[in-house]
């Protein structure tokens, strides 16, 4: 009996590394499997990995919530009201947002599931959703998996890799129901400026659609970039969901946590199937994110260090020949552009046989990526380890050997 057949034809094509080879970073186990035979990974897009990051002051909370014994619980399916007071406090000082922490916001395990059950909340079979390419990959995967499709929207480098109205025009149709945006845009580090979010904020508006945006990466902006949160524009805060996460800007991805906003009406439906979609994230998770919130200049020191480390890396790889890369606007990872030199897959399995670092391959994050690497300078504890790192892949890049038109 092929098994396969009972699946759901959502899930159709959907691999995971037991009959095939998947190298992509978030896929089965092939890309840890690497790490154990001394391959240098800088393709997990969480901070200073392999190395410990749990601040002292959140470590400390963390164990004696252990010894009072209530972490052993469940937590409201909701998330925990003094983790949602936090967090409505934050979305109004950094975010513009002034919401009630009782109707407004989820604790969600992490802003992976987050993500997912926001576009599941909006999408029915047949819908569809307008996805800027590239961006992250769930913005392609997720919606097929609910029956819907995702339709892609390219960004142009040359444009800045912002948002071309136009093109969203283009891929409109009677049965588009959304548009899903990552911002700051992993994997290009693009902060979408106010005057194009405004102008994205009116093609919602006038089309009636819904607006889902992943601002995963919201916490390291560079050279002074007006972060806006799209929510916050004129008559968007009904038609957006916005996805937060602690993972990246607080360095704390295995505890999984994340949260969204949103009106009551989204919100009502979403409080209301939570128990059974999400459950509830982990408890004593929750109450070490409250410890975060509550002293968090703990991450001056970490933004400090994915500055240095991406003029680094745009000084390292920009003097690769055939290789061009930009200052990356946000975030702890670049966008290279490795097409003079070859085919991006080859280059990344290259990089891992010459320079043992496993890196992403831009075709996993939409036809706009191919001929590109998503590569993570924020992994490593240590700065100097990092820009050794990116050095090793450098001089192995120099010494490619099929380069283009050579
Ligand atoms: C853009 C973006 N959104 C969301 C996530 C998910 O993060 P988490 O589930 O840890 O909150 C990631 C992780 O790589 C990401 O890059």
């Amino acid at each position: 009996m092929d098994v396969r057949k009972k699946l759901s034809e959502r899930f159709a094509g959907v691999e995971g590394g037991l009959f095939s080879n998947v190298t992509k970073a978030d896929v089965g186990d092939g890309f840890s499997a690497m790490g154990k035979d001394k391959v240098t990974l800088m393709g997990w897009a969480d901070p200073f990995y392999p190395d410990p990051s749990i601040p002292e002051h959140i470590k400390q909370v963390m164990i004696e919530e252990i010894q009072n014994g209530f972490p052993s619980h469940y937590i409201m399916p909701s998330g925990s009201l003094a983790l949602r007071e936090r967090v409505a406090k934050k979305l109004k000082q950094k975010n513009h947002l002034d919401v009630d922490p009782k109707r407004n916001i989820l604790i969600t395990p992490g802003s992976d599931s987050g993500l997912f059950y926001a576009m599941a909340v909006l999408l029915d079979q047949g819908d569809e959703v307008l996805v800027p390419d590239p961006s992250y990959p769930n913005n392609f995967l997720d919606p097929k998996l609910l029956g819907a499709t995702a339709v892609s929207v390219p960004l142009a480098h040359d444009d800045g890799y912002s948002l071309d109205i136009e093109a969203f025009q283009a891929a409109l149709t009677s049965r588009t129901k959304a548009v899903v945006l990552t911002h700051p845009n992993n994997p290009t580090t693009t902060v979408f400026r106010k005057e194009n979010l405004e102008v994205l904020a009116e093609f919602v508006i006038k089309n009636d659609l819904m607006l889902v945006v992943d601002q995963a990466f919201e916490d390291s902006v560079f050279d002074d970039i007006e972060f806006i949160t799209p929510a916050s524009l004129p008559g968007m805060w009904e038609r957006t969901i916005t996805v937060f996460s602690i993972s990246k800007g607080m360095g704390l991805s295995g505890f999984r946590v994340g949260y969204i906003a949103a009106c009551d009406q989204i919100m009502d439906a979403m409080y209301g199937a939570a128990v059974n979609v999400l459950g509830a994230s982990n408890t004593l998770a929750q109450l070490g994110a409250i410890a975060a919130f509550d002293a968090p200049d703990f991450i001056d020191p970490y933004i400090q260090s994915f500055d240095y480390r991406r003029k680094k890396a745009f000084e390292i790889f920009g003097s690769v020949p055939g290789v061009k890369i930009e200052m990356p606007e946000s975030g702890f990872y670049c966008w290279v552009d490795v097409s003079g030199l070859g085919d991006s897959t080859d280059v990344m399995n290259y990089l891992v046989q010459e320079a043992k670092v496993a890196v992403n391959d831009g075709k996993n994050y939409g036809k706009q990526g191919n001929g590109h690497l998503r590569i993570i300078h924020g992994c490593l504890g240590s700065d100097e380890e990092a820009v050794l790192t990116m050095r090793r892949m450098a001089d192995a890049l120099v010494k490619y050997p099929k380069r283009n038109g050579e």
